[in-house]
């Protein structure tokens, strides 16, 4: 086979730049390990930052989340003895962000690619990428035991964290930056309606919690937990009870509790690999980094690699020029160091670390007073909550 850009990963990443590509006549073939049944199984964050919303509308498919989406102009912050204070973003940066699941996001994509008979190939194995920092590279891969090899202009490494992609960079050219917290995020997904209109940010002595929702009736609450825990070792019961004793008292008084439809154990990591281009070889998305939940950049950071790549490509198949893939990488890694930071600066405030004295546990109380207080403190906050720009 032959196509312009080939694209290993069917997750939201890859998805949006084969859809963004197509729009523009610029062929493309996705890769996919699994199914997508099982690829929209996956509960995973859902806020959209404006930037995320407008790439979704560019790229044609934009109908649904248009109409079945929120759109949030703010958040709760709690903290210490029922304390607790709203951040308006939309008075201190003239934007918000939009609650929409990247599983919906997902969905909506596939349909678009079915729709223009865009080319996804599912239960891809031994994907493996050749000759990259060659003129010519190509990508062969098997399905049920069948070899297959698509050759192809440019390789674009949507694969996730765990993909080949970013393996396929020699060691001696990659750069890994990584943190590992110590603790996990539990996540309930239930039909009940949201405890607020806004998410909850907490941050207890028991622990962080968050409320968040999908719609009126779809409710997604998570609680830190030992990353040493297992589903198993939390029933829905224990879940709700140690939620409510984690938000305020007003919030868990509200709050409408029902059976999990989905409940699962996250680590938070911070990870960035250096540089995103190695030939005409792309890592975007989670291939290339990853952020804790706190702040939910993982999708928005995808999207602007997206972003920078499509306009990069576009402008090498339509004018001849390469300056906007030259400088892809370090476009794309100036904003997600940003990102990084912020969600590293969240992740910190309002979490307990199992080493924290007495001192560390004032200076985070200090950080939350100050935010409280200082308005150029929120402006900072929510300018980065909502997105730094493109
Ligand atoms: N060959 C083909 N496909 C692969 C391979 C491979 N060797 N390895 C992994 N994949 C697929 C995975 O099955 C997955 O569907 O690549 C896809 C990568 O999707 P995601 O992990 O969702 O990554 P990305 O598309 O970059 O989306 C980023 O997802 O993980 C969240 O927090 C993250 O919200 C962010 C978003
Ligand atoms: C979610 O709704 O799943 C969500 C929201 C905000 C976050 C993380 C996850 O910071």
């Amino acid at each position: 086979m032959k196509t312009q850009v080939a694209i290993i990963g069917g997750g939201p990443s890859g998805l949006l730049l084969s859809q963004l590509l197509h729009k523009k006549g610029i062929d493309t073939i996705v890769l996919e390990r699994k199914t997508r049944e099982y690829v929209l199984g996956r509960i995973r964050a859902g806020i959209l930052e404006v930037g995320f919303v407008n790439l979704m509308r560019e790229a044609g498919v934009s109908a649904r989340m248009d109409r079945e989406s929120f759109v949030h102009d703010g958040t709760i912050i709690s903290y210490g003895d029922n304390e607790q204070f709203g951040i308006n973003f939309n008075e201190l940066t003239g934007k918000s962000v939009v609650v929409y699941g990247q599983t919906e996001v997902t969905r909506d994509l596939y349909d678009a690619r079915e729709e223009m008979g865009g080319t996804v190939v599912f239960n891809v194995e031994d994907t493996t990428i050749h000759d990259a920092d060659s003129e010519n590279p190509h990508v062969s891969y098997s399905v049920g035991g069948e070899q297959f090899r698509i050759d192809c202009e440019f390789i674009a490494g949507c694969d996730g964290f765990h993909g080949v992609s970013r393996q396929t960079i020699p060691a001696e050219v990659r750069k890994e930056y990584e943190k590992l917290y110590p603790f996990g995020w539990l996540g309930v997904l239930s039909e009940t309606p949201p405890v607020d209109d806004e998410l909850i940010y907490a941050s207890s002595e028991r622990g962080f919690a968050l409320c968040s929702m999908r719609n009126e009736n779809l409710s997604r609450y998570y609680i830190q937990c030992p990353i040493t825990d297992s589903i198993a070792d939390w029933s829905d019961e224990a879940f709700w009870e140690e939620l409510k004793r984690r938000i305020p008292a007003t919030a868990a008084d509200r709050l409408v509790t029902g059976p999990s439809i989905e409940k699962s154990i996250a680590p938070l990591r911070s990870f960035v690999t250096e540089p995103m281009r190695w030939g005409r070889l792309f890592l975007c998305g989670d291939a290339a980094h990853i952020v804790p939940p706190t702040g939910a950049k993982g999708l928005n950071t995808a999207a602007s690699d997206i972003h920078y790549l499509y306009h990069g490509l576009l402008q090498y198949f339509h004018d001849g020029e390469s300056a906007g893939i030259d400088t892809y990488s370090a476009k794309a890694l100036s904003r997600i160091w940003k990102a990084e930071r912020f969600s590293w600066w969240m992740t910190n405030l309002l979490h307990r670390f199992p080493d924290q004295s007495d001192f560390d546990l004032k200076m985070q109380q200090a950080e939350i007073e100050f935010l409280r207080s200082n308005r150029e403190a929120q402006c900072v906050m929510a300018q980065n909550y909502v997105g730094l720009p493109y």
